[in-house]
C-alpha cells in the first residue's frame, strides 16, 4: 500500500485488528489510525506499534457515534477503511439485538456515509456466518444461500447489502470479505474469544475441554496472518469492487477432530474431552467449508498456514503467556 494511503483500521485494537494494524506498518508504507471502543479489544494489543511514526492516532470511541467519526474523519483524513469493529459474539446478539444493530448495521452505514463525503474506500469485514448450511460433501462459494441464524448473521447480512449498494448507487469502491473462523496469538480464550485458543488454553491448563453438541459440526480454521493477507490484497486490488469475496482453507474439520488435535499440540496434558448441551443450538451451522476460488482468481491468494502449524504456533504464544503469568488476554 502506497504512503499515500491514510489507513483507517475500525476495531483496530481487536484480534484481527491488531494483526492488520501491524502488517500495515510493517509490511506497507501507509499511514494508520485506529479506532476501538475497547468493548471486546484492549489497548495491549496495540502498544507495541503506538510509538512507531506511521501510526498517527488511536481514538477510543463508537463507530456508529457521529461526535466520535466527524472530528476523527476531520484530522486523520483517512483514504481508505479497513472496517472490522463489530459487536462479534453470537450469544450477545441474541440477548440484545439492539446493540448488535446499533454497532453492526449503524455503525457500518456511518462509516459509508463518511467515506461518501471524504470519497475514501471501505472494506467491510462480514462473516461466514450469513451462510446456510452446505450439503454434506460441499463447499461453500458466494453464490450460496444465506440465511443469518442469529442476530449477529443478520446484522452482518443487512450492512454488506448497504455496502454494496454505495458500490453501485455511487461507484464507491467497497468491497465486502467474509472469513470463515479465524484463530492464532492474541486471540482471547475465553467466552466465544474462539474455539482454538479456548481448547489450547485449556488443554495447557489441564482442563476439561467442553463440546457444544455433538461435536460433528465443522469448522475451515484460518491462520490469522492468512487473513489478514486477504484484506491487504482484496483492499489493494483494483478488480474487488462491488464483490464479495470468501475467505478460508477449503479444509474443515469437526469440532470432535480439532479437541483431539488440541490435546495432540500438548502432550502430556490431562485433559479430557466431554459433550455438553448448546448454548444456541438455533444459530449453530453444521457445516463450514470455504471455497476460496474466487478469492484466488481475482486477489491471487491463497492460504499459507496448515492447521497444524497454525495450531502449534498459536499453543506457543498462549503457552509463553501463561508462563509470564499474563492472564489479562483471556
Ligand atoms: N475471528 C473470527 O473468526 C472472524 C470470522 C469472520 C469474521 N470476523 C469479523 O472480523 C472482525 C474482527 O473480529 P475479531 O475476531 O478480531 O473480533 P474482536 O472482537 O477481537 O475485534 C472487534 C473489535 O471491534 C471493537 N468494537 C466493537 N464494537 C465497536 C464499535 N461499535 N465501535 C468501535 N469499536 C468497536 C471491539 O472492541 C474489538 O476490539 C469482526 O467484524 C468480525 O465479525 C471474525
Amino acid at each position: 500500500m502506497a504512503k499515500t494511503q491514510r489507513v483507517l483500521v475500525t476495531g483496530g485494537a481487536g484480534f484481527i485488528g491488531r494483526w492488520v494494524v501491524k502488517a500495515l506498518l510493517n509490511d506497507t508504507a501507509a499511514r494508520v489510525a485506529v479506532i476501538d471502543d475497547l468493548s471486546n479489544g484492549r489497548l495491549e494489543n496495540i502498544a507495541d506499534f503506538r510509538n512507531e511514526p506511521r501510526f498517527e492516532l488511536f481514538q477510543k470511541g463508537k463507530i456508529e457515534n457521529r461526535r466520535a467519526m466527524e472530528p476523527l474523519f476531520e484530522k486523520f483524513k483517512p483514504t481508505r477503511i479497513l472496517h472490522l469493529a463489530a459487536q462479534i459474539i453470537v450469544q450477545d446478539s441474541i440477548d440484545d439485538p439492539a446493540a448488535t444493530f446499533r454497532s453492526d448495521v449503524e455503525g457500518t452505514f456511518r462509516l459509508l456515509e463518511m467515506c461518501r463525503a471524504s470519497r475514501a474506500s471501505l472494506l467491510f469485514m462480514s462473516t461466514c456466518m450469513v451462510y446456510d448450511m452446505a450439503a454434506s460433501s460441499g463447499s461453500i462459494g458466494e453464490a450460496h444461500p444465506a440465511v443469518p441464524r442469529s442476530p449477529y448473521a443478520g446484522a452482518k447480512l443487512a450492512a454488506e447489502n448497504m455496502c454494496i449498494s454505495y458500490a453501485h448507487a455511487y461507484g464507491m469502491p467497497v468491497t465486502v470479505i467474509r472469513p470463515f473462523n479465524t484463530y492464532g496469538p492474541h486471540q482471547k480464550s475465553s467466552g466465544e474469544g474462539g474455539v482454538v485458543s479456548i481448547f489450547l488454553h485449556r488443554a495447557l491448563r489441564g482442563q476439561r475441554l467442553n463440546i457444544y453438541g455433538d461435536g460433528k459440526q465443522t469448522r475451515d480454521l484460518l491462520y490469522v496472518e492468512d487473513c489478514v493477507d486477504f484484506i491487504l490484497r482484496a483492499a489493494d486490488s483494483g478488480r474487488a469492487s462491488g464483490e464479495i469475496f470468501n475467505a478460508g482453507t477449503g479444509r474443515d474439520v469437526s469440532v470432535n477432530a480439532l479437541a483431539e488435535m488440541a490435546l495432540a499440540t500438548v502432550p502430556g496434558t490431562a485433559s479430557k474431552i466431554k459433550h455438553v448441551k448448546h448454548i444456541h443450538p438455533q444459530s449453530e451451522i453444521m457445516k463450514l467449508c470455504c471455497d476460496a476460488r474466487k478469492a484466488r482468481r481475482i486477489l491471487g491468494w491463497k492460504p499459507r498456514t496448515p492447521l497444524e502449524k497454525g495450531l502449534a504456533k498459536t499453543c506457543a504464544w498462549i503457552a509463553d503467556n501463561l508462563e509470564k503469568g499474563r492472564t489479562a488476554w483471556s
